[in-house]
């Protein structure tokens, strides 16, 4: 039986199969709810009208409704009725391209898959004023056809608050801002060819789909191993050209050292080579202050590349490439050509966010949320599972965890979607051969803060029990 009905204005579509009337209500809403179609805080009709509704006893749709709530899916409270719960969101970024997800991860109500921030730390109400402010303030012409490096507003406020937070050596007019490091690599991908660039160096454990990227404009990789002091420079030889990731290391988490960040940039200014440095979570440091972008060593031969991926959310699509000279017009070229510019509204917004200081507060805020959970994960497998080693904590948002004698990835992955959390092994970011041991890479700032300590626990009886 299939059925429509709507909800809050939204036709949901249900389909009820086989006789278990009950158990089919279940999993329809169970699926609805997995996959995004019935959002959080999505209030349901009630038993009454929905039983009315499907043609079912009403009953059967409060067992269900019941059953649901049970499991953590649905809320029910008195006086606001049956809602989805907030935490019943799987809105799980989807896996690198080519990494299987593991069976099971889709039913996840723990994600501890790296990648993402705590979405649900987004400042909503910050962002909203900035918006308001932003659009009220905004001449009738800012909302024209603009120029493809951004708008001048946001690159004056970016190359002040990058040379502030960052060290980056930049003027304005060498932004392009591009949505997030994936357009800005694309964008690279068509221009290093046009500067003589045919082979590009690229850390052998890194991001699968930014390697495929590389692969699909015809720039042969030429792979670099990676150690507790980054990536190992000495096999760049034939490369015209380095991405890096100079802060922390995806996903192992080391910090390019400084004889290398000084070799690296030696190497570009004697061979005439470029390196991109990708700079995608630079603004958390836990321990110390953040090392300063490479960039300032050789602004003429590094593209300095950042986002608000992880310091607000991956889902508002906005970063920026800080360029040498002889690349800035091609790559603003190669960027009108793809999508003239970026969102205007986007850009004035985040150029008010940073003005008004919203920007250095929030940043400030989860720094220090995202340090205390590194340090729970930390003490709870020093705890509970002393055999794993974990390293890579000095910044960023994912730890790795090195797993004990006998322990493989998949059976510890396997253990955790068993207990409704999803995780990711080493392997799936081995970009040649997985040459290292086996271990988990943990994205700890992913889930919502009232989730972290369930998931951190069923994570660790996870790797307690293999
Ligand atoms: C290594 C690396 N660089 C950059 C990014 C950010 O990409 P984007 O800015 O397109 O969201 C990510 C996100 O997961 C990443 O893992």
């Amino acid at each position: 039986v299939v059925k429509a009905w709507a909800i809050s204005g939204v036709d949901l579509h249900l389909e009820l199969a086989g006789h278990r009337v009950r158990a089919g209500l279940e999993a329809a809403l169970r699926e609805a709810m997995q996959t995004g179609r019935l959002a959080p805080g999505t209030r349901l009709p009630s038993s009454r009208a929905l039983a009315a509704d499907l043609g079912i006893a009403r009953n059967t749709v409060a067992e269900a409704y019941a059953q649901l709530g049970a499991e953590g899916w649905l809320t029910a409270r008195q006086g606001s009725g049956t809602r989805v719960a907030s935490t019943a969101a799987v809105s799980l970024p989807g896996p690198a391209a080519g990494i299987r997800p593991p069976l099971g991860v889709r039913a996840a109500r723990h994600d501890l898959r790296p990648g993402s921030p705590d979405l649900s730390a987004f400042p909503r109400a910050g962002w909203l004023s900035a918006a308001r402010k932003a659009l009220s303030g905004a001449p009738s012409r800012a909302l024209g056809y603009s120029d493809p490096r951004g708008r001048p507003e946001l690159r004056t406020v970016l190359a002040a608050y990058l040379g502030r937070t960052r060290g980056v050596r930049v003027a304005p007019d060498r932004i392009v801002v591009c949505a997030g490091f994936t357009q800005g690599l694309a964008l690279l991908c068509q221009v290093l060819p046009d500067v003589g660039v045919t082979r590009i160096a690229v850390e052998d454990y890194g991001q699968p789909r930014t390697a495929e990227a590389l692969a699909a404009s015809g720039l042969a990789p030429v792979m670099l191993g990676v150690d507790d002091g980054g990536a190992v420079l000495d096999k760049a030889h034939g490369a015209q050209a380095m991405l890096l990731t100079p802060a922390h290391q995806f996903p192992l988490g080391s910090v390019l050292s400084p004889r290398r960040r000084a070799d690296a940039a030696r190497w570009a200014a004697g061979s005439g080579g470029l390196i991109i440095e990708d700079d995608y979570d630079g603004e958390f440091r836990y321990d110390r202050q953040p090392v300063g972008a490479l960039q300032a060593l050789a602004p003429e031969h590094v593209i300095y590349a950042g986002t608000v991926s992880k310091t607000l959310a991956p889902g508002l699509r906005l970063g920026w490439l800080v360029l040498p000279a002889r690349l800035t017009e091609a790559v603003a070229s190669a960027k009108a050509r793809s999508d003239a510019h970026t969102s205007s509204f986007e850009q004035l917004t985040l150029t008010e966010f940073i003005t008004s200081g919203a920007y250095d507060r929030h940043v400030r805020r989860v720094r220090l949320a995202y340090r205390r959970r590194r340090d729970r994960l930390v003490a709870a497998l020093a705890a509970h599972a002393p055999g794993v080693r974990v390293t890579g904590i000095a910044a960023g948002l994912h730890a790795v965890a090195e797993l004990g004698p006998g322990q493989r990835e998949e059976q510890v992955i396997a253990g955790a979607a068993a207990r409704g959390v999803a995780i990711e092994g080493l392997g799936g970011y081995a970009l040649r051969a997985h040459t290292r041991g086996p271990a988990l890479v943990i994205g700890y700032a992913t889930p919502p803060e009232h989730g972290y300590t369930t998931a951190l626990a069923r994570l660790v009886a996870a790797i307690r029990d293999q």
